[in-house]
C-alpha cells in the first residue's frame, strides 16, 4: 500500500461512493453477440467498418497508455470505467481484468461492434457514460423500416438520433460528474441540432458534410435503397483511423481568413486572422480535447528570409485539480483551467504585429491539428502525422509601386517561360478534321429518309 499516492485513494473512495455517474452497462455473455465475420451479408458495411476507431477501441496503442497511466494513478479504480465505453461487451460479459485482456473473447477485440451497436435499444438517464441499453436478444435493430434479412430484424428510431452517439460521446468524471468529453452536449447546444442535422449525417456518410441521399445496397442479397449510412465513423485520427477520410474533414472544418494591408511604408504591420468553424457539428476540436492539438501558426518573413513575427496559439482545453494546479491527467480533473476551442458556426480572431521590413514580407498563417501530441504517439509507438488543416498567405509591400514592380517582374518572368500548349496550327487542323467527321456523319445520318 506503500506506493500508492493518497490522491488515488481518495479518487478510488469518491468513485466508488457514486455509482451513479459510472457506467449502467448490464452484465451479459459474450456469446449473444455475433462478432463482424458472421456478417458477410454486409460486406461492404464490414470493409468499412474494419478500419474504424470503433474497430479498435480496445487495441489502440494511445488508448492502451493512457489506460495504464490511469491504472497506476488510481490503483486500477478506473479500469471498468474506461473499457466500459472502448470494448462494452467485453466489460459486459466480465473478460477485462484490469489490464489483463487474455480473457477477452474474439468478439470482444473487436471493441464497438455492429452487433454491440445494433442490439442497443435506447439509453438509460442521464446520457452518456456508456448509458446504453443493451437487448441481449439477437434482433438487430437498425433504421430500415422494412428489414429483409436472414436473421431476427427489426425497426430502431433510436439509431437515427444523436443521443445514440451520445450514449458515449459524453464523458462524465466518475467521482465528481465533471464533464470531461462532451461532444453530444456540444451539438446540441449547437445550430446543427435545431436544424435536426445528426451525428450520422457526417460521420456514417461519404463526404466530410452532410452528404445525403447515398443510395445503394445495405446488403448484398437485399434490395436497392435511397439511401444508407456507412459504417466508416471517420473523425480526425489521421494515424490509426482512417487516414483520407480523416483528413478531408479536417480540411473541411475551418476557414482561415488572413488581413493584412496591402503597402505600409514602415512602423508596425496589423494582422489580423479569423478562423472559423464552418464543418464540425460540435467544438473544434472535441472529444478527449486535453489530449486533441490544434495550433494557429503565424510567421512573417522579409526577402532575406528574416523571421520578423513568429507566434503560435493553441485552441485546446486545459484541465485543473481541486488545488487549482494544471494541466492533469483526467482523472485529477475537477474543472477546466480554459478552453479555448472554437464552438460550431463560431469565428475567433486572432491579433498580431509585425515590424516593417526595408522591402516585401511574406506572412504565412496555418492551422494545424493533431491528436496527439509527438511524444505520447512515441511511446505509444504509432505514427501520427500532423494535418494542415487550412492556410493562407499574403505578401506586403513597403509603397504602391513596389507592388506594381513587382507584379511586372512576375508576369515577365511568366512571360519568358516556354510557350506551353500546342502549335497553332495543329488546333486548325483538328478542327477541319472535326468538321469533315460531323458532315460525313450527318449525311449518313439522313441517308435512309432520301
Ligand atoms: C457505433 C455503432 C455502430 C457500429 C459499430 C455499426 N453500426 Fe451499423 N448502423 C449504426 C447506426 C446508428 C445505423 C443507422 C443510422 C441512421 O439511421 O441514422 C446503422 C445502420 C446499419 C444498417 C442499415 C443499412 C445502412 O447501411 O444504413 C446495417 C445493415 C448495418 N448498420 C450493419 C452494420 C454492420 C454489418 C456493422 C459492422 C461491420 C455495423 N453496422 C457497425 C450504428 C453502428
Ligand atoms: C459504445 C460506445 C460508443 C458509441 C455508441 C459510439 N462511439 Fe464513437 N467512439 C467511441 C470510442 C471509445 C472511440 C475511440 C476509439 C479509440 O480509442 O480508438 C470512438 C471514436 C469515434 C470517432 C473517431 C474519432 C477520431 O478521433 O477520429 C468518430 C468519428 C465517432 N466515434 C463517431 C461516432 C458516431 C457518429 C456514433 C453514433 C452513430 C458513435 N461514434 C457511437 C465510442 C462510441
Ligand atoms: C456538420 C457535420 C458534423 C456533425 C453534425 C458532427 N460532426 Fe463530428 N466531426 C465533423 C468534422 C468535420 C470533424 C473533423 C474536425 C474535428 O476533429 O473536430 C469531426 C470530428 C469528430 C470527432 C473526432 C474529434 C477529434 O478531434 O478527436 C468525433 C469523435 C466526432 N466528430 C463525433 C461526433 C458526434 C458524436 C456527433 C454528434 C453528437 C458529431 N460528431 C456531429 C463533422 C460533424
Ligand atoms: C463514456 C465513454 C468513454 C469512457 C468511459 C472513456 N472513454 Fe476514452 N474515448 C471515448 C470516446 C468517445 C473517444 C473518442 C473521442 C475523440 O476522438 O476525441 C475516446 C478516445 C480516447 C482516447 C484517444 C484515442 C486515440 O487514438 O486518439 C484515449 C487515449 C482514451 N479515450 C482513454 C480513455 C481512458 C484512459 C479512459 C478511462 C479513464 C476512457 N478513455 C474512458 C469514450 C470513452
Amino acid at each position: 500500500m506503500g506506493k500508492k499516492p493518497l490522491a488515488a485513494l481518495v479518487l478510488a473512495t469518491a468513485i466508488l461512493a457514486t455509482p451513479a455517474t459510472a457506467f449502467a452497462l448490464p452484465s451479459m455473455s459474450s456469446s449473444l453477440f455475433g462478432p463482424s465475420t458472421g456478417c458477410g451479408c454486409h460486406a461492404t458495411l464490414v470493409e468499412q467498418w474494419r478500419p474504424s476507431m470503433h474497430a479498435q477501441a480496445l487495441t489502440d496503442p494511445i488508448y492502451l497508455v493512457k489506460l495504464k497511466a490511469a491504472n497506476e494513478a488510481t490503483d486500477g479504480a478506473l479500469d471498468e470505467f474506461c473499457n466500459a465505453c472502448h470494448s462494452p461487451i467485453a466489460v459486459m460479459a466480465g473478460e477485462l481484468d484490469g489490464l489483463d485482456q487474455s480473457g477477452v473473447s474474439a468478439v470482444g477485440f473487436e471493441g464497438i461492434t455492429c452487433d454491440f451497436c445494433h442490439q442497443v435499444s435506447g439509453t438509460t438517464e442521464p446520457l452518456g457514460n456508456t448509458s446504453a441499453e443493451v437487448t441481449g436478444d439477437g434482433i438487430k435493430l437498425a433504421q430500415l423500416k422494412d428489414p429483409q434479412a436472414p436473421h431476427p430484424a427489426a425497426y430502431s428510431a433510436f439509431h437515427e438520433t444523436a443521443e445514440f452517439c451520445g450514449t458515449c460521446h459524453n464523458v462524465d468524471h466518475p467521482g465528481n460528474g465533471m464533464h470531461l468529453e462532451a461532444t453530444y452536449t456540444e451539438w446540441k447546444n449547437s445550430p446543427y441540432a435545431a436544424e435536426g442535422i445528426v451525428c450520422q449525417d457526417c460521420h456514417m456518410t461519404p463526404g466530410p458534410g452532410v452528404t445525403k441521399p447515398n443510395p445503394g445496397k445495405a446488403a448484398g442479397p437485399g434490395p436497392e435503397r435511397e439511401h444508407i449510412y456507412m459504417m466508416t465513423f471517420a473523425g480526425g485520427n489521421v494515424g490509426l483511423g482512417y487516414a483520407d477520410l480523416a483528413e478531408e474533414r479536417l480540411q473541411a472544418a475551418a476557414t482561415l481568413d488572413l488581413e493584412v494591408p496591402e503597402f505600409v511604408a514602415g512602423g508596425e504591420v496589423p494582422v489580423t486572422i479569423t478562423i472559423t468553424n464552418v464543418g464540425a457539428g460540435h467544438y473544434l476540436p472535441t472529444g478527449l480535447t486535453e489530449v486533441r492539438q490544434m495550433w494557429l501558426e503565424v510567421v512573417a518573413t522579409d526577402e532575406g528570409g528574416r523571421e520578423l513575427l513568429r507566434t503560435r496559439r493553441d485552441f485546446v482545453s486545459v484541465l485543473k485539480d481541486a488545488e487549482g494546479e494544471f494541466p492533469v491527467e483526467l482523472w485529477d480533473a475537477v474543472d477546466f483551467e480554459s478552453d479555448d476551442r472554437i464552438p460550431p458556426k463560431q469565428s475567433t480572431s486572432n491579433e498580431y504585429a509585425f515590424p516593417m521590413a526595408d522591402g516585401p514580407v511574406t506572412v504565412t498563417a496555418t492551422l494545424f491539428y493533431r491528436s496527439c501530441s509527438e511524444e505520447m504517439a512515441a511511446e505509444a509507438g504509432v505514427d501520427i502525422p500532423t494535418t494542415t488543416m487550412v492556410s493562407a498567405r499574403s505578401v506586403v509591400y513597403t509603397s504602391a509601386e513596389a507592388a506594381a514592380d513587382a507584379e511586372s517582374a512576375e508576369l515577365a518572368a511568366a512571360a519568358e517561360e516556354p510557350p506551353g500548349g500546342m502549335n497553332p496550327l495543329i488546333w486548325v487542323a483538328i478542327v477541319i478534321a472535326g468538321a469533315v467527321v460531323i458532315g460525313a456523319g450527318w449525311g449518313f445520318l439522313r441517308r435512309p429518309e432520301a
